[in-house]
């Protein structure tokens, strides 16, 4: 259930805050890839209780968004840089300035991709990455038909995963049907991923993901070429697994 997997995924964050924190005599903390959505949500209030009741620290650490929506710029109640800060990052011993995330308002979408592709190098890589997934398999904004090696860039959101969000707006029209996404080929750098779903509305994605054939078709099979991930699923997001 979700407070189970929120525990597990919650470890995965701590074991690798450990990790940075024993490998860190010259300064460097654990770089965080964080994902929005509300797949995440639970380990996130996993993590700021830990924080407050356990002492567990974040100090030193950077954090990079997956991903974020253009035209939208940080402040924006929708935007996932708000949306972050208000779920995790603000609750926790983050520097502010250290939580980045691809600027949705950039005057050159195209420019600001490569550039955060190059900050993201910059920083030394991810230490851990946490991903959600879609409906069709997407995972960042990697929609059906990315590319496996696929760089951070401008995408056109499907129909589908416009439908999805739809949610969170107040009209169909102010859903944004363009991202900054990070790459397939950008999130497999990371070194750790953990992967978190629920619901049966992901249990196809999740069977693709584990059990079918690495395929642009279901980008999420992208995942199977990394060596350390570890996937969190409720019973009804794995009732496909064979
Ligand atoms: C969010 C992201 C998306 C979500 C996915 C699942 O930063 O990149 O790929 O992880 O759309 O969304 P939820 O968790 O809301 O079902």
């Amino acid at each position: 259930d979700a407070e189970a997997g929120a525990r597990v995924v919650a470890d995965v964050f701590a074991r690798t805050l450990r990790e940075a924190a024993v490998a860190g005599e010259e300064g460097r903390g654990a770089v965080l890839g964080l994902a929005t959505g509300s797949s995440p949500v639970p380990a996130y209030q996993e993590l700021i209780r830990r924080h407050r009741e356990e002492g567990l620290s974040f100090a030193g650490s950077r954090a990079f968004l997956l991903d974020e929506y253009v035209g939208l710029p940080a402040g924006h109640p929708q935007s996932y840089h708000r949306f972050i800060r208000e779920q995790f990052t603000s609750h926790v011993d983050i520097d502010d300035a250290a939580v980045l995330s691809p600027d949705g308002a950039a005057a050159d979408p195209r420019a600001e991709a490569a550039a955060y592709d190059m900050r993201i190098r910059e920083a030394g890589g991810v230490d851990l990455q946490i991903l959600g997934i879609g409906a069709n398999g997407h995972i960042a904004f990697n929609e059906p038909s990315s590319s496996l090696a696929s760089r951070t860039r401008v995408i056109g959101l499907t129909r589908r995963t416009v439908e999805d969000n739809a949610r969170y707006f107040d009209s169909p029209q102010d859903v944004p049907v363009r991202a900054l996404s990070q790459g397939l080929g950008t999130i497999l750098e990371a070194r750790r991923i953990v992967l978190t779903a629920s619901g049966e509305n992901k249990a196809e994605a999740v069977a693709q993901m584990l059990e079918g054939p690495i395929s642009a078709r279901w980008p999420a099979t992208a995942l199977q070429l990394h060596g350390d991930v570890t996937v969190v699923v409720d019973e009804a997001a794995a009732s496909r697994l064979e």
